[in-house]
């Protein structure tokens, strides 16, 4: 390969939200998520390899002993690619359940095989790679999202199915800006299902919530996936995944008007989701008078960058 071969490569990808489903969907569990129109922009240049990601205050190589430099040696070693240099630019924070490094790995991966014209089917395999720095052993979700965007149904064993919606769906993401660890979170309900075998029924009810919100939200019926997001909110906090802020946020937006609220993604820190269809403005205002961010964003629309 010489200097003309790579020119320039830009790629994409979503961030993204699980409304119903974390941590049991690593159990085989159906879950529906969505990929954000927010994300992260990659480009990639002729260089050898080196990853900034100003907005986080991130710099890697490969090879340098960091996660995020370790992501990009696995990542380009599963494309056949070296010689790259990838700038990045970040829409979504980071740690925060938002999915950060799938939309990262996502971004990279197809900015790499623009720049040097390689096929895409080499894409999720290549991000698989990446994920299992951050995730240890990951359902998949998270990437699918990323690539995908819109909203999806997923499980492990079927892969992405995309939703069509009539309206897009109005969401709140409320964050507690507490950084959290996916793999650690994961562990920890493995660690409880093998101490505490019913905590399986909480994993499997779950999986039968997520059928429910993925009935509900094709006809429609938002009162009814607000109901479902404070049922799944209540059994993430019985797999002891939720934190005194998640909870904080999750309660204060009920109070502020919300049909539903929940943690979303691995918990232990990072965000909330809810649906607030005519209180947005008073949930959003009760988020920051408790001194946690927040944002109204639509998922379900055609958002494919
Ligand atoms: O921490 P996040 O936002 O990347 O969410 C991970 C979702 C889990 O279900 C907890 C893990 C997984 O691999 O699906």
């Amino acid at each position: 390969m010489n200097a003309t071969d790579i020119d320039l490569g830009i790629g994409f990808g979503h961030g993204k939200v699980i409304l119903i489903g974390e941590h049991s969907v690593v159990y085989d569990q159906p879950a529906l998520a969505a990929g954000l129109r927010a994300g992260i922009r990659a480009r990639a240049t002729r260089g050898d390899g080196r990853l900034r990601v100003p907005a986080w205050g991130l710099e890697a190589k490969r090879g340098d002993g960091s996660p995020a430099g370790l992501a990009l040696d696995r990542l380009l070693d599963a494309l056949d690619l070296r010689d790259l240099d990838f700038d990045l630019q970040a829409d979504i924070p980071s740690r925060c359940g938002l999915g950060s490094s799938a939309a990262m790995a996502v971004a990279v991966a197809r900015a790499a095989v623009a720049a040097t014209g390689r096929n895409n089917a080499d894409v999720s395999a290549a991000v698989a790679q990446a994920e299992t720095v951050f995730h240890k052993s990951p359902s998949g979700i998270d990437s699918a999202a990323a690539m995908h965007g819109g909203l999806g149904a997923f499980s492990k064993q079927q892969g992405w199915r995309p939703i069509a919606l009539r309206q897009p769906l109005k969401i709140l993401i409320g964050l507690t800006g507490t950084p959290h660890d996916t793999g650690a979170q994961v562990a920890a309900v493995a660690r409880l299902c093998a101490r505490a075998p019913v905590a399986r029924r909480l994993v499997e009810t779950l999986g039968e919530v997520a059928l429910a919100a993925i009935d509900a939200v094709g006809v429609g019926d938002i009162d009814s996936l607000g109901r479902l997001f404070d049922i799944a909110h209540g059994l993430l906090a019985g797999l002891r995944v939720s934190s005194p802020a998640l909870d904080a946020m999750v309660h204060g937006a009920r109070a502020a008007g919300a049909i539903g609220a929940k943690l979303t993604g691995a918990g232990g820190g990072g965000a909330v989701i809810a649906l607030a269809p005519s209180h947005a403005a008073d949930v959003l205002a009760r988020w920051r008078a408790d001194g946690f961010d927040g944002f109204e964003t639509h998922v379900g629309a055609a958002q494919n960058a």
